[in-house]
């Protein structure tokens, strides 16, 4: 078989083409090039395991470009589960979970558990959303040897092996991704990567390092994902900022405006829980506003307090629930 490496358009539609046909594709990413193939489609799967001359008891990563698709591979995701998912994806970690039927069983090889990947790399992202499928993918080198990050990489060690290489220039991270098991009580790191233990550490509280160590937060308390909401947050240093955010907010998504009195009197037509007026008001009514924020609205704009007295207090807070987003 010719293998032939091409770039842009014309290798994304050729990638699409043999994809939707059961075939498989070498493609970029940031941590190192893959093999992919329809990861719902049996018979395409397969094709990897001849191809790479892998063992079949060894299971492939799926690879998405939408964090929707993870509902479709995937069941029983914990709070923590998400919390990785909201921090660290897209970016070089792949997340175990407990899979769903959708995924066929040599996907996994027979696990009932599915890991899952959704690479940062714009080609990447663009080849798995332009397939219309999650993308079963192992690193494309042949079984034993080193993974690829480069093209050439790839075709030095599968040409003839495989029809295409999505060129994608070479890989930035440059080792494969941290595995996660985010099925166990602990979360456990399989394997080592760019998301290291101490990063998810801070998200999920503890985790299991690869080499059997508990990794704890460093300082539990401050955990990322502490106080926040539920829907994305940002904190707005000045009216003018608030109003702009929130009318470019609008067109995507239902937004809302946490401030002062002094504020909401000048918000106009645009959704508003006001906090009232002095500091002993702001820090009564904060929390509740942010609950209400995030039952009846999908983006919430919070206005800065500032940090005279009480405010500081607040601030801390409203920082953390936004993740540090200052606009
Ligand atoms: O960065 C990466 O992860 C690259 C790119 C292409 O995404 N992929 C990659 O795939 O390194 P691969 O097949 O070379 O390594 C995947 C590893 C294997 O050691 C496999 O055993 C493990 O992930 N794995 C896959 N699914 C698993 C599961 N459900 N439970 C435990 N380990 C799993
Ligand atoms: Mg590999």
């Amino acid at each position: 078989m010719e293998t032939n490496v091409l770039e842009g358009k014309i290798a994304l539609e050729e990638g699409k083409k043999l994809i939707k046909n059961g075939e498989v594709v070498a493609f970029p990413t940031e941590t190192v090039y893959g093999l992919g193939a329809d990861a719902l489609n049996e018979s395409a799967v397969s094709k990897i395991f001849v191809a790479k001359g892998r063992p079949n008891d060894n299971p492939l990563i799926v690879h998405i470009w939408n964090k929707s698709q993870i509902d479709q591979l995937a069941k029983n995701i914990s709070s923590g589960a998400r919390a990785v998912i909201d921090n660290f994806m897209p970016g070089p970690i792949t997340i175990v979970l407990k899979k769903s039927d959708n995924v066929p069983p040599n996907v996994t090889a027979g696990l009932d558990t599915v890991g899952i990947r959704m690479p940062e790399h714009k080609v990447a992202r663009e080849f798995i959303k332009i397939c219309d499928t999650p993308i079963a993918a192992p690193s494309a080198n042949t079984s034993t040897h080193i993974s690829p990050t480069s093209s050439k990489h790839v075709y030095d060690d599968m040409k003839g092996r495989i029809p295409l290489i999505i060129e994608g220039g070479d890989s930035q991270v440059g080792i494969e991704s941290t595995i996660v098991d985010l099925t166990t009580d602990i979360p456990t790191i399989l394997r080592p990567g760019a998301i290291t233990a101490e990063m998810l550490a801070n998200v999920l509280g503890k985790v299991t390092n690869f080499t059997g160590e508990v990794v704890v937060a460093k300082a539990p308390g401050m955990k990322y994902k502490h106080y926040a909401p539920t829907c994305d947050m940002v904190v707005a240093t000045n009216l003018d900022v608030a109003l702009n955010e929130y009318d470019s907010q609008a067109s995507k998504c239902r937004p809302v405006l946490i401030c002062t009195a002094k504020w909401a009197s000048q918000a106009g037509y645009r959704n508003v829980i006001n906090v009232g007026d002095d500091e002993r008001e702001v820090c009564r009514n904060i929390y509740g506003a942010m609950h209400t924020a995030q039952d009846e609205y999908e983006y919430i704009i919070c206005q800065d307090f500032g940090n005279n007295g009480i405010m500081l207090s607040v601030m801390n807070r409203v920082n953390k629930a936004s993740g540090g987003k200052k606009i």
